[in-house]
């Protein structure tokens, strides 16, 4: 068993485009910059935000964080993200989720410039990337990507089985994993909250993807001899050892599958960094490419 470094990757990555933005600085050229939105307190969004913030001091971005009330009305937040798609400064921005009960995220998806949404969750930028048009790629599916590339596992012919069919990242995932790309080409299974005999699906896996938010879900009987397994839950759940009072928990009961992969990710430390990684990568490419 191989563990899938994270972490690592996302290291490598983030100097590539330290690099890259040492050399629009030497050129004169303007400088990437992401704005998020918080809206509300939420822990973990919070903890997200930060990251992604942090990420971009690291390569040399810009970066903003506007933090707005969880009362805010959506007609307020309409024209908070109006003023950013106008706003020649900003490269690409995004909304953190989940928003309040009272907001429609629908509604929010739509109103960002597809030119701006590096979370690339506009359906304008969800339909480019199904017909496999260059555009950004929501960020969790792109780590995954990534990461499969760095450490060479072939995906071509290859079933991959998906669990958790979000917009964010199963849905999305299934698309990318049976095109017709670098890292793609595989046959794909997706799995959701009514498969019948979820363990008769996952056990086929040569490559098993996990993205449903349920801590412990996949056990060893679940998982084939051999298989790639990506976690991408990040569950916290209490734990009075912990400074913090809680731990995070991914999809997968790491234990006791972790000794019948080929390769895993841990969690923390495997798609979580890359996650951020991808993100930094859409806002180079708003900066330069799609200018
Ligand atoms: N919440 C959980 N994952 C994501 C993400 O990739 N983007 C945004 N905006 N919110 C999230």
């Amino acid at each position: 068993m191989q563990l899938l470094d994270g972490k690592k990757i996302a290291t490598e990555i983030q100097n590539e485009i330290r690099e890259k933005v040492e050399e629009l600085k030497s050129s004169s050229k303007k400088i990437p910059h992401l704005a998020a939105i918080l809206v509300g307190s939420d822990g973990a969004s919070e903890t997200y935000v930060q990251h992604k913030v942090k990420a971009c001091s690291n390569v040399g971005f810009e970066s903003s964080l506007i933090r707005l009330d969880q009362d805010i009305s959506e007609n307020e937040l309409l024209s908070r993200i109006e003023s950013l798609n106008e706003n020649t400064n900003i490269d690409g921005f995004i909304v953190q989720l989940p928003l309040p009960k009272h907001i429609d995220p629908e509604k929010i998806r739509l109103s960002i410039d597809p030119s701006k949404d590096v979370d690339g969750f506009h359906p304008t930028n969800v339909g480019k990337m199904a017909q496999g048009i260059n555009t950004y790629l929501p960020a969790t599916p792109m780590g995954i990507l990534e990461l499969i590339k760095r450490y060479n596992i072939v995906t071509k012919g290859k079933h991959c089985v998906i669990v958790g069919r979000s917009q964010i990242v199963g849905s999305p995932m299934s698309i990318l994993m049976s095109s017709a790309i670098e890292n793609g080409n595989a046959t794909v299974t997706l799995c959701h909250r009514f498969t019948e005999n979820l363990e008769k699906f996952t056990r086929e896996a040569d490559i098993l993807i996990v993205a449903t938010g349920i801590p412990g879900l996949i056990t060893a009987r679940h998982v084939k001899e051999g298989a790639v397994v990506i976690d991408v839950g990040t569950t916290r759940v209490p734990d009075a050892t912990k400074r913090k009072g809680y731990r995070l928990r991914g999809d997968v009961d790491f234990e006791s599958v972790s000794p019948k992969c080929s390769y895993i990710t841990p969690v923390p430390g495997g798609v979580g960094p890359l996650t951020v990684t991808a993100l930094l990568l859409n806002t180079l490419k708003a900066a330069t490419e799609f200018k």
